[in-house]
């Protein structure tokens, strides 16, 4: 199959490469003509894991390509990817939708012969209809079927998710877009993936039911951590004990800082709009997006805690800033909320992280940036771990200790034991269980 993918962000590059590893010529098509230049020359603009390998493979197997022209790439497709981002609407939390029908337009000045428009985009309900009147308006003459086809992708762990997803969902009734979309995922057919065929508008609200259902899920077990903390219970034996229930299932009930990223924050968001605007609110999510906000700032407290109340002139070590590990995204990200909270109070703050520092050095003020967690112990009053990197976990704990002004540990992941710590005479506060 031949493949024009629109937008080289996160969700077009990842889909564009692994398509192309499937099998299919792939075109990936930007604007931004100094990333193609990049990617042309072989270097990747974001950070995930095994993707510079995968792109490099299929580039050298001449099946990836990358250009800012699309007319060749449209014309010649079996499928057409939109996947543009779809930022939240400033000031009303309406996803954005600018570059997705500009997107379109493009396409539809270019298609020839029967062509299937996927939106890969996290889109609305209802966006499906409103590209296909655009087709209309603008190309009566043209043999296009308008499809929905959500990605459920997380960061930093991209590929394996597209390569062996739990389900792929494919929104579309006609039978000849149904065919090009079995093809296309062919290597997963193969697999036993089960390939859900739906409405263009179910599968649009599917997409945004799973994030809204699983940052319903982390803020459940982020409150059931502030509980454990008022009664002396221990969050991850109840996240176990809960999990283990085949009905609840164990995954995303890591309590911690509250959830970021891409996806989670605007997508329930607008979520909620969609909602009020058919006139069945979903009340449930409106109180998790309340909830999550309130979170981050409140993590600020426990640092304050921490250090019996007083944060001025206090120095704060900060372990990372990315809104989760293994990615250099810092969109969203629990650190943005928590460390100007915590300057507010008159505190200094250093901070590292792995491969966020370039954009957090964009993002956050005042922030004096070191190079490894052991420049940040140094000289710190307490030290706090925000993003669970895997080094973070296996830190020379002793050697901190020496380095900081006082031993005292702020662990938002629960990534250390609280009775190792007690043993190594660190003041331990962490989430869901008991300080030591
Ligand atoms: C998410 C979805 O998982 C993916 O399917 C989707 O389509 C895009 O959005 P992503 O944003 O990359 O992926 O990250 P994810 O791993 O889902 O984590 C989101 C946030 O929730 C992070 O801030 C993470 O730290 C937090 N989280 C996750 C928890 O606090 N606890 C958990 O148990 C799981």
């Amino acid at each position: 199959m031949r493949v024009a993918m629109i937008g080289t962000g996160y969700v077009g590059l990842v889909s564009g490469a692994c398509f192309a590893d499937f099998g299919h010529t792939v075109t990936c098509i930007d604007k931004d003509a100094g990333k193609i230049a990049a990617l042309n020359s072989g270097s990747i603009p974001i950070y995930e894991p095994g993707l510079d390998l995968l792109v490099a493979q299929n580039v050298k197997a001449g099946r990836l390509f990358f250009t800012t022209d699309a007319a060749e790439a449209v014309r010649g497709a079996d499928a057409v990817f939109i996947g543009v981002g779809t930022p939240s609407r400033r000031g009303d939390g309406y996803a954005d939708l600018t570059y997705v029908y500009a997107a379109t337009e493009e396409i539809a000045a270019l298609v020839e012969g029967f062509t299937v428009v996927v939106t890969k985009s996290t889109v609305p309900v209802g966006t499906g209809d409103e590209i296909e009147a655009i087709f209309k308006r603008l190309r009566p003459d043209a043999d296009v079927t308008v499809v929905s086809n959500p990605e459920f992708l997380r960061e930093g762990a991209a590929i394996e998710d597209f390569k062996r997803p739990d389900r792929v969902v494919v929104g579309t009734e006609e039978p000849r877009a149904q065919a090009v979309m079995r093809e296309l995922y062919r290597p997963l057919y193969l697999n036993e993936t089960p390939i859900l065929f739906t409405s263009r508008r179910t599968s649009e609200l599917i997409k945004y039911a799973a994030n809204a259902f699983l940052a319903l899920k982390i803020t459940y077990i982020n409150e059931m951590a502030d509980l454990c903390e008022a009664v002396g219970a221990d969050v991850q034996q109840v996240a176990r004990g809960i999990g283990l229930d085949g009905r609840i299932g164990g995954k995303f009930l890591n309590a911690g800082p509250g959830y970021g990223g891409s996806c989670f924050p605007k997508d329930t968001i607008a979520l909620v709009r969609t909602a009020r605007d058919a006139g069945t609110p979903v009340e449930l999510i409106e109180t998790t997006v309340k909830v999550n906000d309130e979170r981050k700032r409140a993590m600020a407290r426990k640092v304050v805690k921490a250090l019996n109340g007083n944060l001025k002139g206090k120095t704060v070590g900060v372990l990372g800033l990315t809104f989760k590990p293994n990615t250099d995204d810092m969109r969203d990200a629990p650190s943005l909320a928590i460390i100007p909270a915590l300057q507010d109070r008159g505190a200094k703050v250093q901070a590292f992280d792995p491969e966020g520092l370039h954009e957090a050095r964009e993002l956050l003020r005042g922030v004096t940036f070191k190079d490894d967690p052991y420049d940040v112990a140094e000289g710190a009053d307490v030290l706090v771990i925000i993003t669970e990197w895997d080094q973070f976990r296996a830190l020379d704990l002793d050697r901190i200790k020496l380095l900081m002004n006082a031993p005292v540990l702020v662990d938002l992941r629960n990534i250390y034991k609280p009775e190792d710590m007690r043993a190594r005479g660190f003041a331990y506060t962490s989430v869901g269980r008991a300080a030591v």
